[in-house]
């Protein structure tokens, strides 16, 4: 969008996180922590899959870029020897982050007010970016991904969230009724028109199924900002990875890797499975996200174009990466097998696996510190070498598209 229409429209946005902060205000966030609090793509919870060369690092220079209410002090609190900045447009956000910095006493943290296209006069590169919601409210997103590139370390990630074509498109319906009814001021008129109107939508109305499973429906902020909103575009998976190749950055890793990949979702024996498997990366996460359809946001990692590829990029193509590739738990077990019954294998958030005694006997032998190569020598399958090296790599492969383990890169040879 051009400069001054640009210009008004980023006034727009503004004035609705002025008004309608979002998120809900935490009150206070070691009880949220406490209470089982979880937001995807933080540092340390997802280290081994941004970094896997060298996993999560204490003293990060963090940036949070469009924190909103509580997430720059979150990360503050979570990540005690990091120092966090947090910035955003809205005085009323950062209002709150700077209560919850005195409550908690977080004084690695700084709080900013400015746009996240201006990053460069921080004059500061960082470990980690986290800009979850925020790039897709821009009026130029494209400038607004160049300009948190510019500012990321050599082997910094920047974790982002976008909202999701398909599995969000009831909610464009809802912006578009909206708009025909004039509801185009975020007042509480239009807050109590939005009220007024979801409950009369039929049963099968495709917003319902998307409405059980937001958090947004449940607070005036979230309302606004699903239904109300003046500046919100979506991505599909052919997008995201646009965006990222014309802002001159490397598509890293989607933090769910279930719901690209059909390893969880189609029967190895079912004929689409084969058809998916045999497409390229990109080919195969876009159909996966249409037979998937229900999908309405995309949390994935990029990095720098001259980060050493070695040091992330996870190749099952490449004759060496057994020899190199140790697998990570990510809080994964073997549930025990009833007798006669296969074993299942389950992970907090993340679909269960069922494994047939060979392949159970392969999970078992994950004791992060063998590589995939040491791991399929330690097992006694009486199958030859060269098929038990073509099952367990394909086991390790399915095991890492569902989100079950990551992978600690050791360096080449
Ligand atoms: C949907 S909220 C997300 C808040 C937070 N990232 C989270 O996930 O909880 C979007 C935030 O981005 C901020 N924002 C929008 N455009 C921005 C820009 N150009 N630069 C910095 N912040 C921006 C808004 O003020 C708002 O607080």
């Amino acid at each position: 969008m051009a400069g001054h229409q640009g210009r008004r429209m980023m006034d727009k946005v503004r004035a609705q996180y002025e008004r309608w902060i979002y998120p809900r205000p935490v009150e206070d966030l070691e009880a949220w922590v406490a209470g089982g609090g979880f937001s995807i793509g933080d540092a340390r919870d997802f280290g081994d899959v941004f970094w896997p060369a060298t996993g999560y690092r204490e003293g990060m220079n963090i940036l949070v870029a469009g924190c909103g209410a509580n997430q720059a002090a979150r990360y503050a609190l979570q990540h005690p020897t990091a120092r966090v900045t947090g910035i955003d447009l809205s005085e009323a956000s950062l209002a709150h982050e700077e209560k919850l910095k005195a409550k908690h006493g977080l004084d690695n943290l700084t709080l900013r007010r400015m746009r996240l296209e201006e990053i460069s006069g921080l004059g500061e590169t960082f470990d980690f970016i986290a800009s979850s919601g925020v790039l897709h409210h821009l009026p130029d997103p494209l400038a607004g991904l160049t300009a948190l590139g510019g500012a990321l370390d050599i082997d910094g990630v920047i974790f982002i969230m976008l909202y999701g074509r398909y599995g969000r498109a009831p909610v464009y319906m809802m912006q578009e009724l909206f708009r025909i009814l004039g509801a185009t001021d975020q007042s509480d008129e239009d807050l109590a028109l939005v009220k007024a109107t979801l409950p009369l939508l039929p049963e099968k109305h495709p917003l319902r199924t998307y409405a059980a499973r937001s958090s947004d429906m449940k607070f005036d902020a979230g309302l606004v900002d699903l239904f109300l909103h003046k500046q919100d575009r979506p991505y599909s998976v052919g997008e995201v990875l646009e965006l990222t190749e014309d802002a001159g950055l490397v598509f890293q890793a989607w933090l769910e890797p279930m719901y690209y990949n059909p390893d969880s979702s189609v029967p190895e024996n079912h004929p689409l499975y084969h058809r998916l498997d045999e497409l390229p990366d990109a080919e195969r996460w876009r159909a996966v996200e249409l037979l998937g359809g229900l999908h309405s946001r995309h949390d994935f990692c990029v990095c720098r174009a001259d980060r050493p590829p070695h040091s992330y990029r996870i190749d099952f193509g490449d004759p060496g990466f057994p020899d190199r590739a140790v697998p990570l738990l990510r809080g994964s077990a073997l549930a025990p097998a009833a007798a006669g019954k296969p074993a299942v294998l389950s992970g907090p958030r993340i679909p269960p696996l069922t494994l047939p005694p060979a392949l159970a006997a392969m999970f078992r032998t994950i004791d992060e510190a063998r590589t995939i190569s040491e791991c399929l020598a330690a097992i006694d399958l009486s199958i030859p070498p060269e098929e038990l090296h073509r099952h367990g790599l394909r086991f390790f492969r399915s095991l890492w598209r569902t989100g079950h383990v990551a992978f600690r890169l050791k360096d080449p040879p």
